[in-house]
């Protein structure tokens, strides 16, 4: 049974979906865990039912794409919580529009989110993973950007960005017990899917071998699995998570 009762877990993007389902399970597993979302009520939301079921938990506000809001949130974490050893960045947004209309400013704000986001947390706590000699480093991609996706050009960028960030982070940091691996889910059942069409939704559950669209757990499970001791010796990868949807 994985355990991370002396850890504290930082996850970005934690206040619903997908981050909420990471952060309930690593508290599950015993992790302290600094919760994060754009307002402090957000994130507290997901800190309560952590608390609620005998974890331990503290909420942060966060803007991932402010360097500056970046350094103050995880310095109370750490304050808090103590060192951070696991970071999930899992914040993340889409602005979505054919390349032809596509404003820049919807090309900044998801590139600035997913990507330069994901960056601005591993810089926030390296030093603290590199004077431990330990450190996990969990940055959620997605199958877009492995494959691409109509109108999603901006997302597809920053989510392939995402994995030469985590392969070049994986061999800056590696010599100091630090592992850094991407998740990339398939289509996953929350707010940012909730407008899919209908028929795409039943192409899903057609075409992937698992029969249906993913659930947040599924997603957790993996996260949890990267960041633990047994996979000490899985570095740089991209754990696709799609129920076979892209074989
Ligand atoms: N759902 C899918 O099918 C799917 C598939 C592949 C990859 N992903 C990726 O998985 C991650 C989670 O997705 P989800 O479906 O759970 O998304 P979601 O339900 O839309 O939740 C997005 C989360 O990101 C937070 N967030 C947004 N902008 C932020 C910012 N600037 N600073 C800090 N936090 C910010 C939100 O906080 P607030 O609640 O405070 O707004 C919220 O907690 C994303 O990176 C997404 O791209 C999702």
């Amino acid at each position: 049974m994985m355990n991370f009762k002396d850890e504290v877990v930082a996850v970005t993007g934690a206040s619903r979906g997908i981050g909420q389902a990471i952060a309930m399970k690593f508290a599950e597993l015993g992790a302290s865990v600094a919760c994060m979302a754009t307002s402090e009520a957000n994130a507290a939301k997901t800190r309560d039912l952590i608390v609620e079921t005998g974890g331990v938990a503290a909420a942060f506000a966060i803007d991932v794409s402010s360097e500056e809001s970046v350094a103050s949130a995880f310095k109370a974490a750490s304050s808090d919580l103590g060192e951070i050893s696991v970071l999930v960045n899992n914040a993340g947004v889409t602005r979505d529009g054919l390349m032809m209309r596509m404003k820049s400013e919807d090309w900044d704000t998801v590139l600035n989110t997913n990507l330069k986001g994901s960056y601005n947390c591993i810089q926030a706590v390296m030093k603290g993973m590199m004077k431990a000699r330990y450190g996990r480093i969990i940055n959620i991609s997605s199958v877009v950007g492995l494959h691409g996706a109509p109108g999603q050009a901006n997302y597809a960028a920053s989510k392939a960005g995402l994995i030469g960030l985590t392969m070049a982070t994986a061999k800056e940091l590696g010599s100091r017990g630090i592992t850094c691996n991407a998740v990339a889910p398939g289509f996953i059942e929350t707010d940012m899917t909730s407008d899919l069409p209908e028929d795409f939704r039943e192409y899903v559950q057609k075409t992937a071998p698992a029969g249906r669209l993913g659930t947040p757990g599924d997603i957790a499970a993996a996260v949890v699995f990267l960041a633990s001791s047994e996979a000490a010796y899985i570095t740089g990868q991209t754990l696709t998570v799609d129920g076979g949807l892209f074989i």
